[in-house]
């Protein structure tokens, strides 16, 4: 597969997108990226990456980092993680709070801010330093030493952080956070303060396309793992938007409101697009579009 004429193709296709939608405005720090950004890589599983655009240039990769999140919480703690999170899609936005009461503390999945906050808690209690794990992770099989943090992002979000604050008191008062809140909340806001670039994404997820296996070829999953991964990505990955992504897509994905999305063809490849413009549930306008163009142009989707 030529993946580089591919990409140029894509980026093509997708031009008159770019620059739609509208940055997280929630985030202040975000809301002054500039939207008309765009960049796609592909790395195969031995570690070839292609890209086209901004595929280099580091962009705050926020939810994304729940998924590498879930796969360190998973390895070192086991299944016990699925007693205390859900599998099954919300339906409801990414920061609700309206399931939690009825459900008892218990979010429905990871990938929602409130199982995000479940995962980093147990990552924090398993480690000592869930964000710092988390980063030495992402620079390891990104191969990339300098991955950082940025602050002014990490510092944005925790001034606008009150209802991530409510979420991790309300699951507190239920026994479901073992951490003192504020500590989980730092960690937490780090985490989704890592900046990476398309390609260090697109490496680093990796291990979801080669079953479980890391960069340097030893486990971090089963291969039952990581499949479990992919299929809550494929079912709550972008949000209440992961019918439509199923739809259009076709492929495991997990996307931020940094206007990134990961995307996961198992035994095959991983890719990464970023443009900042969003839809109104949160996902990059420009990038759905490329990746549905992804899947169109060459069959390579799950389905
Ligand atoms: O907690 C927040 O709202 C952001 N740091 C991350 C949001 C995001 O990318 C979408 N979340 N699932």
């Amino acid at each position: 597969m030529d993946y580089q004429a591919l990409l140029e193709q894509i980026a093509q296709d997708v031009s008159q997108l770019i620059g739609s939608g509208r940055t997280a405005e929630y985030i202040p720090a975000l809301a002054k990226v500039d939207p008309r950004r765009f960049g796609m890589a592909v790395a195969d599983i031995d570690g070839n990456v292609y890209g086209v655009g901004d595929w280099q240039r580091p962009f705050s990769t926020q939810s994304i980092t729940k998924v590498f999140a879930l796969a360190l919480a998973l390895a070192s703690g086991g299944d016990s993680l699925w007693k205390h999170v859900g599998r099954e899609p919300s339906g409801n936005p990414f920061n609700s709070l309206v399931q939690l009461e009825y459900e008892n503390g218990i979010p429905r999945n990871p990938f929602i801010n409130a199982g995000a906050l479940v995962v980093t808690d147990r990552l924090q209690s398993l480690t000592g330093d869930a964000s710092s794990e988390l980063l030495d992770f992402l620079r390891q099989e990104s191969g990339n030493p300098d991955l950082a943090f940025d602050p002014q992002v990490a510092e944005s979000e925790s001034t606008h952080g009150d209802r991530n604050a409510a979420l991790a008191h309300f699951m507190a008062s239920y026994g479901n956070i073992t951490n003192p809140v504020p500590t989980l909340l730092d960690h937490y806001f780090w985490q989704c303060a890592i900046e990476m670039s398309c390609a260090d994404l697109a490496l680093a997820a990796r291990f979801l396309a080669r079953h479980g296996l890391r960069a340097d070829g030893s486990r971090l999953l089963t291969r039952s793992e990581a499949k479990q991964i992919n299929a809550v990505m494929l079912t709550c990955g972008t949000y209440d938007a992961a019918g439509e992504f199923a739809h259009r897509v076709g492929l495991p994905g997990k996307s931020g409101v940094g206007g990134g999305i990961v995307a996961v063809v198992p035994g095959r490849c991983t890719l990464c697009v970023w443009s900042p413009g969003l839809d109104r549930r949160g996902n990059s306008v420009a990038g759905v579009a490329a990746l549905d163009r992804f899947t169109t142009l060459t069959g390579l989707s799950v389905f």
